[in-house]
């Protein structure tokens, strides 16, 4: 009885300097996979301190639950996501409180299932134009290929097709900025206050401007314009708070480019994964193939069809689960928090990792292989909630995973339609979990036309 009444303690994990050293090297190697190592040596909940820091990493669905929805308001997002704010402001990413819901309110409607349907023929537009680029037996990089096909419905689908020649030029300043910024909270300029400046931060600064002159003129060029476009941007010029208020040219500046980033390289990277695993697998292939025939006939893929694609639809969960490429995400605690006999104390930072839970193999047998069969055949339909997340969950669950998945969908039957892919090497991929999880390198690939 009387461990009923103990008072709740930190959670499990290394000790001491010296591993907490050892602990700091893993992680810094490949931080999801070692957040897995950890859960299973130590338990659902491990605690550790890094550098003077309380680092909390929570391997349990329901915990996870809590923390994104039930006890939401008694944390706010981490470090590395505030350091976003140099150059996506107080976008829906980056902001707290009133104004994150404000925000939200206001964008949501515009992401709907039934809204991002008017973007499919832009997808698959923009997927036949680099189709159109591609010749059967030639070998390229599905990594660059991607990034760029997603960097043209992105910016398309933001600022609409209209936009003359400047499509990509905005589309790489906004990349070189990210790089910019993934080069400070990846190294060990990560633990300098924000105002060293460093190189890589004074470019992220000037390259931010650069672009914030590109975009203001694009905002007022819009509110002057008489007709109400389709594009992203001219629907969150449109919207209306209750007290019919709308967005100023600051927070749409903030709201473009937070779209952008967190839309861009994350549905470039879960691609790149699935035409990897769709070559490592041709059996999945073939039946995603013959999926993508019997529905399409030969014709373009629309907004429609995605609910057609029970198959492909599988093989992108996979893919999702395999390799989330939000693989990690952090929040910290504005106060102590306690879960059962767990304590959380103030100002820890907690780590949720969609990859850690994706290969937990309590919910997922056999947790490394790629079995798309897996959503199939009714052996997920029970997953305890928040056991699957590559799109995070509670309040602050992605709001662009409509988008995401129908862009996805679209670019792969699309592409299943006229070529299939397959590796010119038999090295292991490497994966590199930066920010975002991605292959390290390049990611060649053989078409070979159907
Ligand atoms: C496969 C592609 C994508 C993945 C894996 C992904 C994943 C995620 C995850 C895990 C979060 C939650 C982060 C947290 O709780 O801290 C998130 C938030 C967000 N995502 Fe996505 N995302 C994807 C695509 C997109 C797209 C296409 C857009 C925009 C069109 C987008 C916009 C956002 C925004 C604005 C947020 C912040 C939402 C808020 O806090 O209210 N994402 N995403």
């Amino acid at each position: 009885m009387a461990s009923s009444f103990a008072s709740p303690s930190l959670p499990p994990g290394p000790r001491g300097p010296a591993a907490s050293l050892r602990m700091f090297r893993d992680f810094s190697r490949c931080p999801p996979k070692q957040c897995r190592v950890a859960l299973d040596r130590y338990g659902d909940v491990v605690s550790f301190e890094l550098f003077g820091a309380r680092v909390v990493v929570v391997g349990d669905p329901q915990i996870a639950g809590e923390i994104m929805q039930d006890k939401d308001d008694a944390f706010s997002k981490d470090w590395v996501t505030r350091g976003l704010k140099l150059f996506l402001g107080e976008g829906l990413l980056t902001s707290e409180g009133e104004l994150w819901k404000r925000q939200r309110k206001l964008i949501a409607p515009s992401l709907t299932k039934k809204q991002i349907a008017a973007y499919a023929d832009t997808m698959v537009a923009c997927t036949k134009q680099w189709l159109e680029t591609r010749q059967a037996g030639e070998t390229h990089d599905i990594h660059e290929e991607m990034t760029e096909v997603t960097l043209d419905i992105v910016v398309k689908t933001l600022f609409g097709t209209d936009m003359g020649t400047g499509h990509a030029d905005v589309g790489h300043a906004m990349d070189r900025v990210m790089s910019d910024f993934q080069e400070v909270v990846q190294t060990w300029r990560q633990f300098f206050p924000e105002w060293v400046p460093f190189a890589a931060r004074r470019r992220t600064v000037k390259t931010a401007r650069a672009l914030d002159r590109v975009l203001y003129g694009i905002i007022k060029k819009r509110r002057e314009g008489s007709e109400a476009g389709d594009d992203l941007l001219s629907r969150l010029l449109a919207a209306r708070d209750d007290a019919g208020g709308r967005m100023s040219d600051e927070q749409l500046r903030d709201e473009a480019i937070t779209l952008f980033v967190a839309g861009h390289e994350t549905t470039a990277n879960a691609l790149s994964f699935a035409f990897l695993l769709l070559a490592e697998h041709p059996d999945v292939d073939a039946k995603m193939h013959a999926e993508v025939s019997r529905v399409l006939g030969g014709r373009d893929a629309t907004s429609a069809d995605v609910a057609s694609l029970p198959y492909l639809d599988a093989v992108l969960r996979e893919t999702l689960r395999l390799r989330p490429p939000a693989h990690i995400f952090g929040r910290e605690a504005l106060r102590d928090v306690t879960f059962g006999r767990y304590l959380l104390p103030k100002r820890s930072t907690v780590l949720i990792s969609p990859w850690a839970l994706h290969h937990d193999a309590r919910f997922f047998p056999d947790p490394y292989a790629f079995r798309p069969e897996r959503w199939l055949d009714g052996s997920t339909s029970s997953l305890p909630k928040h056991a699957y997340l590559p799109f995070g969950g509670g309040a602050r669950v992605c709001i662009g995973n409509h988008f995401a998945m129908m862009e996805a969908a679209l670019v792969l039957a699309t592409a299943a339609a006229r070529f299939r892919f397959e590796r010119t090497s038999s090295e292991p991929v490497d994966l590199q979990a930066a920010v975002t999880l991605r292959p390290r390198g390049a990611l060649g690939l053989r078409a070979v036309r159907r």
